[in-house]
């Protein structure tokens, strides 16, 4: 594991401790090992390409504080200026669960729901307003018409097939009231020119993607699939994710380098077939040529909401 990531500015405990103290990994029953070091999905969910243990947890958590960091916040400022109190939010892909407790105590007055294909999210000692639940949000979604205030979703990308996106997006729209709004985040890989010495991890990436039947594009996609779908489109935001020269640089080149420790289970055979055990110099290889050359990726939030008719 590279260091990349000091959160020298922070309290040094901050990414743990958003864990919360209670937080205890809970493997699903749809869990197994794949290989010896990382524990994935089972065939069950073969195209989700991350994994599910207690360090893609640690993973989540910090992207959680990184989005938060990039975009000021957990939401864009259309959600901000529309949220009511009283709303009921469902987050679909919900992971460790990060998003909606923060929410949650941010919007006391209002519900929040977590939903997630495994409950890697924490059950107990959740603030009075929360909830979760296990759904897979590629299929028709257990929640009434026109019942939802906010709709979230962050990062879906290594999980939702290419076609799922319209057919999530059009229970989205079923289950938004008419005025209500829903925001989704992605990362956009193609931002910047690839730099050499990091083509390897990126084009491997979008080959296990391509091989899972998932859309590596689809950051850029968003504002079509909403309009498509029946939603205006009333905010875009991005935020570049830059591996030099910011205060979060450190904290994306780190998160990056866990990604792809992550990926590895998958992606190894697009990037070192015959030597396996090469992968981790050539992980850290490629990142000290995106610091060195200044890559970066960029965030991309879309917020749209279900007209009034
Ligand atoms: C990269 S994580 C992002 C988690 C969270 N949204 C965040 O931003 O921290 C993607 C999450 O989507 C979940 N997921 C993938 N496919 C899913 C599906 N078909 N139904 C429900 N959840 C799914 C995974 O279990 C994982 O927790």
């Amino acid at each position: 594991m590279l260091t990349y990531f000091a959160l020298s500015n922070d309290n040094p405990d901050s990414v743990a401790k958003h864990e919360s103290e209670d937080f205890v990994y809970k493997p699903s029953p749809n869990v197994v090992s794949d290989t010896k070091e990382r524990r994935y999905y089972s065939s069950s969910s073969q195209t989700y390409i991350l994994p599910c243990d207690e360090e893609e947890q640690y993973r989540l958590n910090m992207q959680h504080i990184l989005f938060e960091k990039l975009f000021d916040g957990h939401v864009l400022s259309s959600v901000k200026n529309n949220l009511q109190p009283g709303s009921t939010v469902v987050d679909f892909g919900c992971g460790t669960g990060a998003w909606v407790i923060d929410m949650a105590k941010s919007y006391p007055d209002s519900t929040f729901i977590g939903v997630d294909i495994a409950n890697v999210f924490p059950n107990d000692n959740l603030p009075p307003n929360v909830s979760f639940s296990i759904m897979d949000i590629s299929k028709p979604l257990d929640f009434k018409d026109n019942s939802l205030d906010f709709v979230n979703s962050r990062l879906l990308l290594g999980g939702l097939q290419k076609e799922k996106w319209a057919t999530m997006l059009t229970e989205w729209y079923r289950i938004v009231k008419p005025g209500g709004i829903v925001q989704l985040m992605e990362v956009d890989f193609m931002a910047a020119d690839i730099v050499p010495g990091a083509e390897r991890f990126i084009k491997g990436l979008h080959d296990l993607m391509e091989e899972r039947g998932l859309d590596f594009f689809v950051a850029v996609k968003l504002p079509a699939l909403l309009r498509c779908n029946g939603f205006n489109v009333v905010e875009r935001n991005a935020r570049k994710m830059e591996f030099y020269g910011t205060d979060l640089s450190k904290m994306v080149a780190d998160n990056w380098d866990r990604l792809n420790l992550g990926f590895k289970g998958g992606l190894v055979k697009y990037i070192c077939p015959e030597d396996p055990d090469s992968y981790e110099v050539l992980l850290e290889g490629g990142i000290k040529a995106c610091i060195e050359q200044r890559w970066f990726k960029r965030a991309v939030g879309v917020v749209g909401r279900k007209p009034v008719v």
